[in-house]
């Protein structure tokens, strides 16, 4: 998993790739690199580190209109100079996302050749290949489609050398998008980077290869056969790409989810007629799904666990939910009446992809919930559902994960009428009481102070527990996520009746405690798993929808979100432990956007 992109046209290639690569930070952050085109030489910088460390060591030179550039999440090879993109072979220069599996063959076999290696990376024996094809006569063009031909494995790569002007791309279980812009093309590993660029993408599928130089562009296969591809236009503007005054853009993003849910509710309910439609999606003889499957990893998991608690209750339709990295490698039993929902913000994360491609295989209808149009689970699966939640650029999910959970939760009434097992008066109903969910966590948001001092008290602590019962217990799975992600504390979540079969152990007075408990008919229960943790001098945080509730004398911490209809309090209640862990790792002073070892869209296994 890496960025990549790239620059062919008549401005200056340096500053363009630089704010792009920027912006694909999220994938990876380990070392960055540049190379730059002018005149038949190619100048290559790289840095171990982030970006802004790669800009300050290209102080001159660097003058070009085409160039490549590259940011890194290390998979063979640690992160270093010397392991950073582009790698190049004498004239040939290679950006690449993915991995070469027989990497270790083909390199034996170069090194016969003679060549020498300077990495430990997968990716060097690329530019190697291309050379030694065209050492043996090929072309630039056929050299590169050769060299794929040799390559097992995943790719998005962009190649230049130092003899054309000529930019070429290729793409394989990797995203890769091309923009078009005026006389200009970029390649780059998603929208966003290109945002205030171009509007107007080629989304690249499996096996294409682009050639573009000062003719145009030319899209083929990996036969070299000539495939067309439509131009999309995406109106996603700089701004929301920006953090807009907010110190991190996980921040901007958790304010941001009351307008990215009524975006994602606009043109989708009517609550007069007691409808819910999705334009983009038609659900052919629904009555044939007999069982529901939900898919994905990571924050999307976390919703489809929600989505779970919803279509049981509601349709009375079992749901299995699993995590990806399972689900493909465990011969799941599916059937033709299956339906098998995949969650993803991305809509690239390998494995998500990987089950897709298992649910295809034994029949299933494939759903893909994902934010970013083009990916590849939106094109490969046979429906799609976006969320409209706008570019998330934080590696900590946040505003994705509640459109999710708005998407399953509309998707969970429009099959209620599809299915006839909902009346349109309940679906008015619950319209309704989705409509109120955006004024709800604007009112949740108002928080904000309270939960910077709360945080102040609790960051000392190196270990917290998250509680919560039914549909709230992947709401504290989702609080626990979040505190880990970003700021390097152990925080584990329970269904809060296993505590006594375990946790329980752990308790003391170092051990915060946060219990998601809304005044459900979990409540009481709740109340009864207060008391044994103060019983064990535990430290208990409440998250409450409760006003006057009875656990207030055993509370240390109170935090009040509004209540709401059951299928929906994860929304609301999710949103105070966001920005619990968000003041937390602020205030401890970690890397909040780019946390270690995190990226934002895991495109390799
Ligand atoms: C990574 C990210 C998570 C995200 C997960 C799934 O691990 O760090 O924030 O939830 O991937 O990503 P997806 O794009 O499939 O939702």
């Amino acid at each position: 998993m890496c960025g990549i992109v790239g620059y062919l046209g008549n401005v200056e290639a340096y500053p363009i790739l630089i704010d792009s690569l920027k912006k694909l930070e999220y994938r990876g952050y380990d070392s960055a690199g540049i190379a730059v085109w002018c005149q038949g030489k190619i100048e290559v910088a790289r840095h171990k580190g982030k970006v802004d460390e790669l800009r300050g060591a290209c102080k001159n030179g660097f003058e070009g209109k085409m160039g490549l550039a590259h940011t890194r999440w290390a998979t063979h090879g640690i992160p270093s100079e010397r392991n950073a993109h582009p790698h190049r072979s004498q004239d040939v220069v290679v950006v690449h996302n993915g991995i070469v599996e027989n990497y270790m063959e083909l390199k034996e076999k170069l090194r016969a050749e003679g060549d020498t290696f300077l990495s430990d990376t997968d990716t060097e024996v690329i530019p190697h290949l291309i050379k030694s094809h065209m050492n043996k006569g090929e072309d630039f063009v056929t050299a590169v489609r050769s060299s794929i031909d040799d390559i097992a494995g995943s790719f998005a790569l962009g190649i230049i050398r130092e003899e054309e002007k000529t930019l070429i791309a290729a793409k394989k279980e990797s995203p890769l998008v091309i923009g078009i812009g005026d006389g200009e093309y970029f390649i780059a590993s998603d929208v966003p980077a290109l945002i205030g660029l171009t509007n107007r993408f080629i989304f690249l599928e499996d096996g294409d290869m682009a050639v573009m130089n000062e003719d145009g562009i030319h899209l083929t296969d990996l036969e070299g056969k000539g495939v067309d591809r439509p131009v999309q236009v995406i109106n996603w503007t700089a701004a929301m790409a920006e953090k807009g005054g907010y110190k991190h853009f996980m921040l901007k993003e958790i304010f941001e989810q009351p307008r990215a849910i009524s975006d994602t509710l606009i043109g989708r309910i009517r609550e007069e007629s007691g409808r819910v439609d999705f334009e983009e999606l038609e659900l052919p003889g629904i009555s044939r799904f007999k069982r529901i499957w939900m898919v994905a990893c990571g924050t999307s998991y976390h919703a489809c666990l929600i989505g779970k608690h919803m279509i049981e209750r509601n349709l009375r339709l079992p749901v299995e939910v699993d995590i990806a990295s399972e689900f493909r490698y465990r011969d799941p039993l599916l059937t033709t009446s299956d339906m098998l929902i995949l969650v993803s913000q991305s809509g690239e994360t390998a494995d998500t992809i990987a089950a897709m491609k298992e649910g295809k295989r034994k029949g299933a209808y494939t759903l893909a919930v994902c934010n970013v149009v083009g990916s590849t689970l939106a094109r490969e699966c046979d429906g799609v559902v976006f969320t409209h939640a706008g570019p998330e650029i934080g590696v900590a999910s946040t505003k994705a994960f509640t459109t999710q959970v708005s998407v399953l939760y509309l998707l969970m009434l429009h099959m209620g009428q599809m299915l006839e097992v909902l009346d349109q008066d309940t679906i008015r109903q619950k319209i309704g009481e989705i409509k109120k969910i955006p004024r709800k966590i604007q009112l949740a948001l108002e928080e904000n102070e309270n939960i910077v001092e709360l945080a102040r008290r609790y960051m000392k602590y190196r270990n917290f527990l998250y509680l919560g019962r039914g549909i709230n217990f992947p709401t504290a799975l989702e609080g626990a996520l979040k505190l880990k992600e970003i700021s390097y504390i152990h925080a584990e979540a329970y269904a809060a009746g296993e505590m006594k079969h375990g946790p329980i152990a752990l308790i003391d007075e170092n051990m915060p405690v946060v219990f998601v408990s809304p005044h459900d008919q979990t409540y009481q229960k709740t109340c009864s798993n207060v008391q044994e943790v103060v019983s064990r001098r535990g430290n208990i945080l409440l998250c409450t929808d409760h006003d006057g509730h009875e656990m207030r004398e055993a509370t240390d911490t109170l935090l009040h979100v509004p209540g709401t209809d059951y299928d929906l309090q994860p929304l609301v209640f999710v949103v105070p432990l966001q920005m619990f862990a968000y003041h937390i790792a602020n205030l401890l002073g970690t890397d909040v956007d780019q946390p270690r070892n995190l990226a934002k869209s895991v495109t390799v296994e």
